[in-house]
């Protein structure tokens, strides 16, 4: 299985880019996963929807032709960061790349609730514009407190963390084999 993940921080000792990492590099067995970059990604505008920059043909190729998306999501003022929302209205329009593909959602922050509400906005963002269909029900995985959860070397070092994703990858898997049955 092919996986892409586009985590909604572009900067270099992101936490959420960590846990893109950690996913990448444990679930080897499961899925290839590829975490694309948002970070040349211009500001979305209508005006060169139809024939945007390569950059943004490139990203919407590598989702296109991904079986799966995984979402990593800081939280910003209560909500998902605004470069991930731009790469979502990328995502949306001319080829809607997003329809039916299936994906999931995780999320770290320093705060004690893990991006629940960022992600809450996620999921309400995928539903009501149709994009994602289907998003894996249930296995929120709220990452909180995650300055204390990685080492110096960018390790995940928080064992409950690790048991709770490799359970949620898990469901993960089987959901996407019985979405595609
Ligand atoms: C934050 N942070 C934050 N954390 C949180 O739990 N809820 C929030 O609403 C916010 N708001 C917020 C706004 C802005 C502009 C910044 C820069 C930060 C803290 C955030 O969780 C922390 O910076 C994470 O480390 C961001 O994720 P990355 O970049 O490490 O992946």
């Amino acid at each position: 299985m092919k996986i892409v993940a586009i985590v909604g921080s572009i900067r270099k000792d992101s936490y959420n880019l960590k846990l893109a990492k950690f996913i990448q590099s444990r679930y080897t067995e499961q899925f290839d996963l590829e975490i694309l970059s948002i970070r040349e990604l211009p500001f979305y505008d209508q005006d060169i929807e139809n024939d945007p920059p390569q950059v943004v043909k490139d990203f919407k190729n590598k989702v296109a032709n991904s079986d799966a998306v995984l979402w990593v999501t800081p939280e910003y003022n209560a909500t998902i960061p605004g470069v991930l929302g731009n790469a979502i209205d990328w995502l949306s329009r001319v080829e809607k790349v997003m329809i039916g593909k299936p994906s999931w959602i995780v999320g770290a922050s320093m705060g004690n609730l893990g991006t629940v509400k960022a992600q809450l906005h996620l999921r309400d963002i995928l539903f009501a514009m149709g994009l994602s269909s289907p998003l894996l029900p249930g296995n929120e995985v709220y990452v909180g407190a995650v300055h204390e959860k990685f080492n110096d070397k960018g390790e995940l070092i928080h064992e409950p963390t690790v048991q709770f994703l490799d359970k949620v990858v898990d469901n993960f898997i089987n959901w996407f084999n019985h979405q595609n049955r």
